[in-house]
């Protein structure tokens, strides 16, 4: 990787001055300041070819929400650094996302404090997308949403990088029964504590192709469609948001010089409980809904064993916890539409996500003739 050193000179010069010994030695020494790369210049006309100026290291970027961050990062000419811990072919989807070289891969070490030096040190902006939603024996909710993310706003602020972005949860609660959503909000507290300036984001749950939502629902018709719900669904609220809305909300923030040091809470448009949203699901994907209330202790029982699977857990006790957390409502808090987006339904994006679960007969069928789901206010 080719770079140009950023160097600052007391005075400026004329080229003609600039050569005096005289002048040369009247100039405060030079100090190199960071090593800054090419890819900083902004030219072009704003597609991938050019160069947006925006040289982003992207932590988490192999993730349901990277690829998104990462994609709507290249297609406006920016350079991205992709840690990475998985074998390089496993990430190669994500090389078509930018320009010839624009995006490098690199591979990281979470425990390793000079691996995130160096993943970031020729970027201006850093975005921590790192997330499990199970525990393993190696990285506890701890280590994933509070150690790491600490760790990553320390080494942005003393890299001298000046936008930080974090992502959080909308229900990130130190009083919440789920452990993950106790360590988000924990976590929150850690960048801020590191980083005063960063940017916070904290979307509901997301849904899109790759998500852990719809699909989760939809494919538990392979457990003979009967669908277990706490209270069947009908105490919780969910605002679920779409995952594009929020890949254009960090690449939005990121231009935003003002939205450094605030917090955004990121929803969609409507509010529905997770009965209704969970039957809209089905009826999207043209499947019968039979939904059964299981009381907590039974479907913990059952989620885990799941969870005792040495590969991605089906479900935990703490995702069942997490899914049945009615979302919160900020409304002190800045949105999506702050940052200039207007967010999608899921009666508009849904289809993208669930056509794959239907029966060939099915498969092209329109959706107009599939109800709404109902939406609640409360
Ligand atoms: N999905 C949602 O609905 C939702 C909602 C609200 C907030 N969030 C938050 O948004 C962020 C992104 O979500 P996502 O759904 O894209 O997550 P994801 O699909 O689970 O991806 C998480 C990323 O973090 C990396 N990662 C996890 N543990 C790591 C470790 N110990 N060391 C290094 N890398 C590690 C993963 O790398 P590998 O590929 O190598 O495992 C992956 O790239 C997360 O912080 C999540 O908590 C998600």
């Amino acid at each position: 990787v080719s770079v140009v050193d950023n160097v600052h000179v007391g005075t400026p010069l004329s080229s003609g001055a600039a050569c005096s010994p005289a002048v040369l030695s009247a100039v405060p020494a030079t100090v190199q300041h960071r090593k800054l790369h090419h890819a900083l210049i902004p030219k072009g006309k704003g597609g991938r070819s050019s160069s947006s100026g925006v040289a982003a290291t992207v932590f988490g970027a192999t993730g349901f929400l990277g690829r998104y961050v990462v994609n709507r990062l290249g297609r406006v000419g920016s350079q991205v650094v992709v840690p990475h811990r998985c074998d390089q072919y496993d990430v190669m989807y994500l090389r078509p996302m930018g320009d010839l070289g624009q995006i490098i891969f690199m591979e990281w070490d979470a425990r390793n404090k000079d691996s995130i030096k160096r993943a970031l040190e020729h970027s201006n902006v850093v975005i921590n997308l790192v997330g499990r939603e199970w525990e393993t024996r190696n990285y506890h909710f701890e280590d994933v949403f509070v150690t790491i993310p600490q760790q990553i706003a320390k080494a942005t602020r003393e890299a001298g990088i000046t936008k930080f972005i974090h992502m959080s949860h909308l229900n990130a609660d130190i009083r919440s029964p789920s452990k993950y959503l106790r360590n988000k909000a924990v976590g929150e507290t850690a960048v801020r504590d590191e980083f005063p300036d960063a940017i916070i984001l904290k979307p509901s749950e997301m849904y899109g192709r790759e998500d852990r939502f719809f699909n989760y629902y939809a494919n538990m018709r392979w457990f003979g469609n009967a669908i277990p719900l706490l209270s069947l669904g009908k105490k919780t609220v969910k605002q679920p948001v779409h995952v594009v809305d929020v890949a254009k909300a960090i690449i939005n923030a990121i231009k935003d010089p003002d939205a450094n040091g605030k917090t955004y809470a990121l929803v969609g448009p409507n509010r529905y409980l997770l009965h209704d949203l969970v039957e809209y699901i089905y009826a999207v994907a043209h499947r019968p809904f039979v939904p059964y209330p299981l009381p907590r202790p039974l479907y913990h029982l059952a989620a885990q064993i799941f969870a005792m699977s040495p590969f991605e857990p089906w479900v935990t006790p703490d995702k069942i916890d997490r899914f049945h957390t009615t979302d919160m409502k900020y409304p002190g808090l800045p949105g999506l539409e702050d940052l200039g987006i207007v967010p999608s339904t899921v009666e508009q994006k849904a289809i993208e996500i669930l056509r794959r679960h239907r029966r060939f007969r099915y498969l092209e069928a329109e959706l107009d003739e599939t109800k709404p789901a109902k939406t609640v206010s409360h």
